[in-house]
């Protein structure tokens, strides 16, 4: 196969020739970057009129984009100038590459490329938008499968800017790189990945809604207060719950599911039975006014207001030294708070009991330090106590002691909510498996560390990379929380991938590569 697309003598690509055959949502928008950075673009869609229609509405966009100085009329003008569209495929002769962004259909797409491979010279790269289909089955019955990859947005388009390139089975890895050239010209950062289910960002987000419904399965905590949690604690920008809500349950249910069973019913991505039961009810999130919330007329979710901190509070506190820079930390805070912290060896009889867990729940240590777990409650301690602090309780702590713990906590006014006892709390659980997950993506080769880390930061929004948030943690702080889950739950889905376990083994980076 030779080169694809043209190069200048720096090896900087130069203006490229592109069809982008079904013109909705993401055909549109990658039309828009692509004219936007000076390639000349031909939309066809299958719907008469809908690529006239598609430039019509690029053209009201771009004005829009003008009118609020994203650029100048000049540069509309110019990127207007480079879009043209076609009644049929036909018109796509003379294109170096075609996305397609069509009906997202196994079928539908193996027969619009058998179509394009009869129109196009064997040299013109094909490329699927797909977000959820093999790019290796897509390709397979193909003259020239090897011209065939993905090139995978995320809507919208002109904002999410990162796009994984997918390399089937069959692909030459010239198409990828051209494509990853492409990407990048256009603005966005490119991501290479294997064609596995849900490559790295459909992939790398399972961990956060499951593992966000696995606590509220486990009545750990109603859903507001895990939102509110992973979002002042952990930083993400929504909780699961609002995310889903947002999203919408009827997209992302049959997303969760069909990875979970692509994966062979793997533990880690499995989603819970509530879903399917809010899909029955029709509860889909913001689009219908209910989810999880219920959406007010001015499209505010509904929220009961945060409990008030009780107005008593522990004077004298005894704090586990089972994991001492936790427990440092939790004591300095108490001290601040104006408690008199013991240093003895045991609690006295009139002292509230705080434990500082990783990955086990609150009563699991109650009893393995034999403590009286009447008085007991744990503080999460791993991801700051200054914007929120989350204190859990054992099914033996009485109101009062956990009242008084309350009081205590939220004495400087920091928001307190109280949860009930879970193995790794809240944030500590949800953030170990997304990074566990990570891991197994890297262990399985579907990309590079550090494109796993840039896809998810970029087409998540996390506020970290989940194996850059690892490091930070620490590998082995992650992995003690994965252990103790695992164990505490019997469930496999903890169980800590080999990526993580190796390189907190020999303390290395969880960005760092076998050779
Ligand atoms: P859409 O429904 O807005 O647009 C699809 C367009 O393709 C329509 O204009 C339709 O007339 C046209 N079309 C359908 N079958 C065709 C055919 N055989 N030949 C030519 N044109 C045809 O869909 P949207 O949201 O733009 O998605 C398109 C593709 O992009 C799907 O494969 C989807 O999985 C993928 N994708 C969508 C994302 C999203 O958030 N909407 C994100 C990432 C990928």
């Amino acid at each position: 196969m030779s080169e694809h697309g043209s190069q200048d003598a720096a090896g900087m690509d130069t203006q490229t020739r592109l069809g982008v055959v079904g013109c909705g949502l993401m055909g549109r928008g990658i039309a828009q970057i692509a004219a936007s950075a000076g390639d000349k673009v031909v939309l066809v869609d299958n719907r008469p009129g809908a690529a006239e229609e598609a430039r019509e509405e690029l053209a009201a966009t771009l004005q829009r984009l003008t009118a609020r100085g994203k650029m100048t009329s000049a540069q509309a003008d110019a990127t207007l100038a480079n879009i043209s569209t076609a009644d049929t495929l036909d018109g796509l002769d003379g294109c170096e590459v075609v996305i397609e962004a069509i009906v997202e259909n196994l079928a539908v797409k193996k027969s619009l490329f058998a179509d394009l491979e009869h129109i196009l010279g064997p040299d013109t790269i094909l490329a699927s938008n797909t977000s959820s289909l093999s790019v290796t089955a897509i390709a397979a019955e193909l003259e020239h499968p090897e011209r065939v990859a993905g090139m995978h947005f995320f809507s919208p388009v002109p904002l999410m800017k990162v796009v994984e390139v997918i390399d089937g089975l069959l692909s030459d890895r010239r198409v990828g790189d051209r494509l990853m050239q492409l990407g990048q010209r256009w603005g966005h950062t490119a991501v290479r990945a294997k064609d596995t289910p849900g490559f790295i960002v459909n992939h790398a987000g399972r961990g956060f809604g499951t593992e966000g419904m696995r606590v509220h399965a486990e009545s750990v905590a109603p859903h507001p207060v895990i939102d509110r949690i992973l979002r002042d604690c952990a930083g993400f920008r929504l909780g699961p719950f609002e995310l889903l809500d947002l999203t919408g349950l009827d997209v992302s249910t049959p997303v969760m599911e069909s990875i979970y069973h692509q994966y062979y019913e793997e533990p880690r991505y499995r989603p819970q039975p509530l879903l399917r039961t809010m899909l029955a009810a029709g509860l889909l999130g913001r689009k219908v006014g209910r989810g999880f919330y219920t959406y007010g007329l001015d499209g505010k979710p509904e929220i009961a207001p945060e409990r008030a901190v009780p107005p008593v509070r522990a004077d004298r506190v005894w704090v586990s030294e089972a994991r001492p820079e936790l427990a440092a930390t939790v004591k300095a805070l108490l001290q601040r708070l104006g408690a008199t912290v013991s240093d003895a060896a045991h609690p006295d009889e009139d002292e509230l009991i705080v434990l500082t867990p990783l990955g086990e729940d609150a009563s699991t240590c109650a009893a393995a330090q034999n403590l009286d777990a009447t008085r007991t409650v744990a503080i999460d301690a791993v991801f700051g106590l200054d914007r929120r602090r989350v204190l859990m309780t054992t099914p033996a702590t009485t109101p009062e002691w956990r009242d008084l713990a309350l009081g205590l906590l939220g004495a400087d006014g920091v928001p307190v909510d109280a949860v009930r006892d879970s193995a790794g709390i809240v944030a500590q659980r949800v953030v170990a498996h997304i990074v566990n997950i990570a891991c197994e993506i890297a262990q399985q080769g579907v990309a590079s560390p550090a494109d796993i880390d840039r896809a998810v930061s970029l087409g998540l929004g996390y506020p970290h990379g989940p194996l850059a948030w690892g490091d930070t943690l620490g590998a082995t702080v992650v992995l003690t929380m994965l252990e103790n889950l695992a164990a505490a739950s019997g469930d496999p889905r903890y169980r800590p991938s080999p990526w993580l376990r190796r390189r907190a083994a020999l303390g290395l980076s969880l960005l760092s590569q076998d050779d």
